[in-house]
């Protein structure tokens, strides 16, 4: 089966085709992201209007990569949300024009679902049940995915989503946007976080412990999670030692910050694992599973040493593109419909 998926919820316009949701026949996105910048963050209305004046050359493009056309083409998977309203309704219309012309069935896609379903791509041997986190620019969600169509919501933020953290701290360390790659980027450049001049009146601030900067992980309930007192105690933190300290210790900071999210994300996983013991899958997705010390760290933890197996979904498919709506189209493929409108995710 080839589905054509597409994808418009935020800043990238994509189209995609896979192969009985797995193999990816083709792949193209065009990102927007060059001209947001300039405003340091997402316009919705710049969105929606990009993604009009690029998504018919997209799927010119898209069919000539996979040399195909429309024919060949089994369903179309289109993302119906959660996203921008404006950037959502362009791709949901050109799919449906595109389903009423070619007369092919129509499959609505939740983005979230989506992002779990790039790790079946290019992975044969992912199979359900398993354990995601799912950490993007608008979600922190722990699901227990039970079957392809089967997913329970264990836990997710009471504030900000990681992914918007990022951003948030990265536009304090005046970063360009997405603050993600950026922090990830600068992080790296530190080869520790140890606070070198420790001056004690100066220094005395809840992010700094035995002459390092460690930011706190939130207490919440349950497997819940809470970002934006991390993003506070940054802020803070940075009122504390000073613009020149601040100006030369940011990647040791930005490595902090990195470090207290994974950890995070460790811990909860752990403890979603405690009511789960005979899950031994896990799988990461969204934009922030693209993160270095993430990836390093969840490679660390869950080895096949220690009877564990995960899933990591390339670079490229960890942030939007249209392979993964695609994928969820496949596993989705009962929900085909002519029309629709949004829905959003309910938690279990
Ligand atoms: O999944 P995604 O592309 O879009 C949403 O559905 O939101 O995620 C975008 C988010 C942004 O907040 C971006 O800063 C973050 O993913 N991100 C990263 C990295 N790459 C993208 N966060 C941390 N480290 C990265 N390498
Ligand atoms: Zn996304």
């Amino acid at each position: 089966m080839l589905i054509l998926g597409i994808e418009s919820s935020c800043d990238e316009t994509a189209i995609a085709i896979v192969k009985d949701g797995r193999k990816v026949i083709s792949n193209q996105i065009f990102s927007q992201i060059s001209k947001h910048q300039e405003w340091g963050g997402v316009i919705p209305e710049l969105a929606s209007r990009m993604h009009l004046e690029v998504i018919n050359d997209l799927l010119k493009t898209s069919l000539e990569q996979a040399q195909l056309t429309m024919e060949d083409i089994s369903a179309i998977a289109v993302t119906q949300g959660p996203g921008l309203l404006g950037s959502l309704l362009v791709g949901i219309n050109f799919a449906k024009t595109l389903a009423w012309i070619y007369d092919k069935p129509l499959i609505p896609v939740n983005h979230l679902h989506g992002h779990i379903c790039a790790n079946f791509l290019n992975t044969d041997d992912l199979v359900p049940p398993f354990l995601c986190l799912l950490a993007s620019g608008g979600h922190t969600q722990i699901i227990h995915v039970k079957d392809y169509d089967n997913y329970q919501i264990l836990g997710e933020t009471i504030d900000d989503a990681a992914g918007e953290a990022f951003d948030k701290v990265a536009r304090l360390m005046k970063l360009a946007y997405p603050g993600g790659p950026e922090i990830d980027k600068l992080a790296s450049t530190a080869s520790d976080n140890l606070v070198s001049d420790h001056d004690p009146a100066r220094f005395n601030s809840t992010a700094i412990k035995h002459g390092k900067y460690i930011f706190p992980v939130a207490k919440v309930g349950a497997i819940d999670f809470s970002f934006s007192g991390l993003k506070t105690s940054v802020l803070r933190l940075k009122e504390k030692i000073g613009e020149d300290i601040w100006e030369r210790d940011k990647p040791k900071i930005a490595r902090a910050f990195q470090e207290s999210i994974t950890k995070t994300f460790l811990k909860k996983i752990k403890d979603a694992l405690t009511n789960l013991q005979n899950e031994t899958t896990i799988v990461i997705a969204g934009g922030v599973a693209a993160n270095t010390e993430l990836r390093k760290q969840f490679k660390k933890e869950f080895s096949d040493a220690n009877g564990y197996k995960l899933i990591i979904p390339d670079l490229q498919y960890c942030t939007d593109n249209a392979a993964m709506i695609a994928s969820a189209g496949y596993f989705n493929k009962a929900k085909s419909s002519k029309d629709f409108g949004f829905e959003g995710f309910s938690r279990a």
